[in-house]
């Protein structure tokens, strides 16, 4: 039987979450070693769906696999394909709602593996704006930072729709440290918006200067500036604290970095919950991953500063 797959990474915003949307600059690596995978094949006559959280009709499909629903429809209306008959299935091993964009992976590999399960090469902008459909989904206005950092095979700056490679030199690395709590992307874009609408001068310089820290870490990584980057990385917290988007277990998680000797330390992603980012020397890597685990932590991963796996 015929069988499309497709897969795709995770990513982690190291600058610029949330400031993007507002045509700021970000910075981006990707997470090679978390990955969403989709199956895509036809048996029977009902369409479905299958993942670790819902497995059953397509049509009875609960809220949380409504974008990845987009994604399958949307790409059978760009390739002229049918619905009837069709299973999807995703399994991969980032986790949901942590700011590692597990939501635009899944969709990217999806769209993948039902171009593919019909003899569909899509281009690069094709894929891009059925992976933005099913973020539109998932949460509303979307900057297209998460559904383009799906693709990347290297560190990228991105505003405004458009990326360019960031030549990284960092002799550093990160460390990455989930809360377990889930934080809603949408809901955070949504209160940013909200503190915009009521205090426009004092958020608008925040998120102005969040911009600036993009463009000046940018600078760190391509010239060997860990302790700046750290402090960076520390003020920014700081700022999107301001914004309304950390999480005490998210705080918690930053000072215990910092307190294990990481240069400096963030929230990654939309906040609320979800995952914080430290840099950290190479040789306190594991020292500074059981700190967070002795403050909380679920799980922490420790990367280069090119987004492999240590
Ligand atoms: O929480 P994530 O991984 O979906 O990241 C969202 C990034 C935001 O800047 C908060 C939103 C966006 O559309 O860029």
């Amino acid at each position: 039987r015929a069988v499309g797959r497709g897969s795709a990474h995770a990513k982690l915003i190291l600058f610029g979450e949330h400031v993007v949307v507002y045509g700021k600059p970000a910075v981006a690596l990707p997470l090679r070693a978390m990955r969403m995978r989709a199956t895509a094949w036809r048996e029977g006559t009902e369409p479905r769906f299958e993942s670790d959280h819902y497995t059953g009709p397509l049509a009875a499909a609960p809220e949380i696999v409504e974008a990845p629903r987009t994604a399958i429809e949307e790409t059978l209306k760009a390739i002229g394909g049918e619905l009837e008959g069709l299973t999807v299935a995703v399994r991969g091993n980032i986790p949901l709602g942590r700011g590692l964009g597990s939501s635009a992976a899944a969709a990217g590999a999806i769209v993948d593996a039902v171009s593919r399960l019909h003899n569909v090469t899509l281009s690069g902008g094709e894929h891009f704006a059925l992976v933005q459909l099913a973020e539109q989904v998932a949460h509303g206005k979307p900057s297209g930072l998460d559904a383009l950092a799906t693709t990347i095979p290297s560190p990228i700056r991105f505003q405004n729709a458009s990326a360019v490679p960031v030549p990284v030199a960092l002799d550093a690395c990160f460390v990455i440290a989930d809360t377990g709590v889930h934080g809603s992307t949408r809901q955070a874009v949504d209160d940013v918006r909200t503190s915009l609408e009521r205090d426009h001068d004092a958020t608008m310089t925040i998120i102005d200067t969040l911009g600036e820290l993009s463009d000046l870490a940018i600078t760190d990584l391509e010239t060997n500036a860990p302790r700046s980057l750290g402090v960076r990385m520390s003020d920014a917290h700081e700022l999107l604290s301001r914004l309304g988007v950390s999480h005490p277990a998210l705080d918690d998680l930053v000072a215990a970095a910092v307190g294990a000797g990481a240069f400096g330390a963030k929230l990654t992603g939309g906040g609320l919950g979800g995952c914080i980012v430290a840099v950290v020397e190479r040789g306190n890597a594991a020292a500074v991953a059981a700190a967070l685990q002795g403050a909380g932590a679920i799980q922490t991963w420790s990367i280069t500063s090119t987004g492999t796996p240590l």
